[in-house]
């Protein structure tokens, strides 16, 4: 394979500029032609590809979001526009693609290559939520911006004696809220893979409020229910000084950390490797700290058991 592209799509993540600069000087060293393709699935279709050399990707490992910009492109989910994009691909003669992005990204990948067109994909989102792949580029750097948070929280918290309810992101998936949760010593963790009673979380904290703690801090992950509700329901039960902050896109940004971009550099440089061996149709992912290659499928079925431990943990270690 002589000419490939990469590009970034849906949500952006802290340590996909690592990914597409391992793509390009990968590639470069392996003797090929690189081309980025700027906006994600809409840019492929518009034909915003532009060819890209060693130093194009410079001066961006230390930066989050993605320099490829990205986007969520209705157009692209229908044949036409898949054929769209391929004929634009083929105009370049570009010969294959790296996706970095997260499941509805690699569900377009996959479409490309049953089209016979070969992708590979990358995972980067700061959810966490993709089966195959033990962790995914932009999580830790994510986690690390909830605790900052976390703790910058507590300060006021604690000088006003107060309890806060934390809204954080993560979709359908509660990793963010129970890895910030734990490692940013919150007293209650909500996320939506575990059923919880809100009268339990009411007890920890009037229990902890007995025991004289000067704050409370319960994290909610945002696919439980808005935060607010949960800040409302224990202000007016429990009469405590309640606040509530959700944290927003802050989680998107910032620099990536020191393992987003090991992350992307490795996954980075593999998804070429793979591509040049003639792979296609799958992602490349993280299993014990060792890089693998798993079939879209797979992926698309695979299950995300919540760490169970880590959640009983929390529960222990916050009484
Ligand atoms: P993420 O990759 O972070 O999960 P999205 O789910 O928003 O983000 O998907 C990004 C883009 O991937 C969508 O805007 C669309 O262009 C494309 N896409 C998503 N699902 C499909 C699908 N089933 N078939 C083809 N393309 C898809
Ligand atoms: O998938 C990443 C994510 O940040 C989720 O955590 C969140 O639910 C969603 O994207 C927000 O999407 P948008 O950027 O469209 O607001």
């Amino acid at each position: 394979m002589k000419k490939i592209a990469v590009m970034t799509s849906g949500g952006d993540a802290p340590g996909m500029n690592a990914a597409i600069r391992a793509v390009v000087r990968r590639g470069i060293s392996l003797g090929m032609e690189v081309f980025g393709i700027y906006q994600g699935y809409a840019g492929l279709i518009e034909g915003k590809i532009k060819r890209m050399d060693a130093g194009s990707v410079g001066d961006i490992i230390q930066r989050g979001g993605t320099m490829l910009q990205t986007s969520r492109c209705e157009e692209f989910r229908t044949d036409e526009g898949q054929w769209k994009a391929i004929k634009q691909l083929q105009q370049h003669e570009i010969e294959g693609l790296v996706v970095i992005g997260g499941d509805g990204s690699f569900r377009g990948a996959q479409q490309l290559a049953k089209k016979g067109f070969p992708t590979i994909g990358i995972p980067g989102t700061i959810d966490n939520d993709i089966p195959g792949t033990e962790v995914t580029i932009g999580f830790d750097t994510a986690v690390n911006t909830v605790i900052e948070a976390i703790d910058k929280i507590r300060d006021t918290a604690t000088s006003h004696e107060r309890t806060y309810v934390v809204e954080v992101m993560g979709r359908h998936r509660g990793d963010i809220a129970l890895w910030a949760g734990l490692a940013g010593g919150a007293e209650s963790i909500l996320i939506p893979e575990v059923d919880y009673e809100l009268e339990d979380v009411m007890k920890r904290l009037a229990d902890g409020h007995k025991r004289g703690k000067k704050h409370s801090i319960i994290i909610v992950s945002e696919g439980v229910c808005p935060a607010s509700s949960i800040g409302e329901a224990i202000k007016n039960t429990t009469g405590f000084d309640t606040r509530v902050t959700v944290l927003g896109h802050v989680q998107r940004g910032g620099s990536p950390s020191a393992s987003d971009r090991m992350l992307g550099s490795r996954l980075g440089a593999a998804a070429v490797d793979m591509l040049g061996e003639g792979e296609a149709g799958k992602m490349v992912g993280m299993q014990n700290n060792r890089v693998v290659a798993i079939e879209f499928d797979e992926v698309f079925n695979g299950t995300l058991p919540v760490d169970l431990y880590v959640y009983e943990l929390s529960k222990s270690l916050s009484i």
